[in-house]
């Protein structure tokens, strides 16, 4: 939400702002009209996001140590889902955080999804504050160290990286197919990428 200056501004001259040029539009008014085309940025729904997580076996989360990369994040909500998956499934607050990677090539989505995952952790340390399970000296350090954590994990992919992402990843490709013969195709971009212990799962239907 935007930061919003009290008491708000009149605006008196509305002939002015209605005279404005097309330059001088939202940054938000341009991502609708440019952006979504080019970035292929229309994001999942929640109730399609759950149905897909829930294809993943249950013997999958039922290990913390596995880990799980959301290549091309958007606002994060498969993110979100999966933390909560594996906390559901008996990972620790802390497991569920530092096995799950995400990469976008777009700056503020990045943003989002590690607002998105940092509120979470917030609510969640919140409960266990509530019911005193943690002192209020290790909500506050588990916070931070939880934070920093996500900052590393959740990147903005560069440019570079990009290029590669185009030619490895099967759904960057304009089908959008999840096939099992992208499979090693996949493993070598994440290979790439150079993340700690990544083992990934891959939708194929
Ligand atoms: C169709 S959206 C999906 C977002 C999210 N996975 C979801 O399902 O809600 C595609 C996302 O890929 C990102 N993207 C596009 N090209 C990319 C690239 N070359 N590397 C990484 N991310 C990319 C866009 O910014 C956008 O957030």
């Amino acid at each position: 939400m935007p930061l919003t200056c009290y008491p708000p501004t009149k605006v008196k001259n509305t002939k002015k702002v209605k005279s404005m040029p097309k330059e001088s539009k939202t940054p938000k008014e341009e991502k609708s009209q440019e952006r979504i085309k080019k970035n292929g940025e229309v994001f999942t729904p929640l109730f399609l996001a759950q149905q897909m997580i829930d294809k993943i076996p249950q013997s999958f989360w039922n290990d913390p140590n596995k880990t799980i990369l959301e290549p091309a994040c958007g606002d994060g909500i498969f993110v979100e889902l999966i933390i909560r998956k594996k906390i559901k499934s008996g990972s620790s607050l802390i497991q569920a955080i530092s096995t799950t990677y995400a990469l976008d090539i777009m700056n503020d989505n990045i943003l989002a999804t590690r607002l998105r995952i940092i509120n979470r952790i917030h609510a969640v340390l919140l409960t266990s504050l509530s019911k005193n399970k943690i002192s209020q000296p290790s909500f506050q350090s588990q916070l931070l160290s939880l934070s920093s954590i996500v900052t590393y994990n959740i990147r903005k992919v560069k440019d570079t990286l990009s290029m590669n992402f185009n030619s490895l990843v099967p759904w960057a490709d304009r089908d959008f197919s999840f096939r099992l013969s992208h499979q090693e195709k996949t493993k070598a971009f994440l290979n790439s990428l150079n993340l700690p212990s990544v083992d990934p799962y891959i939708l194929n239907d």
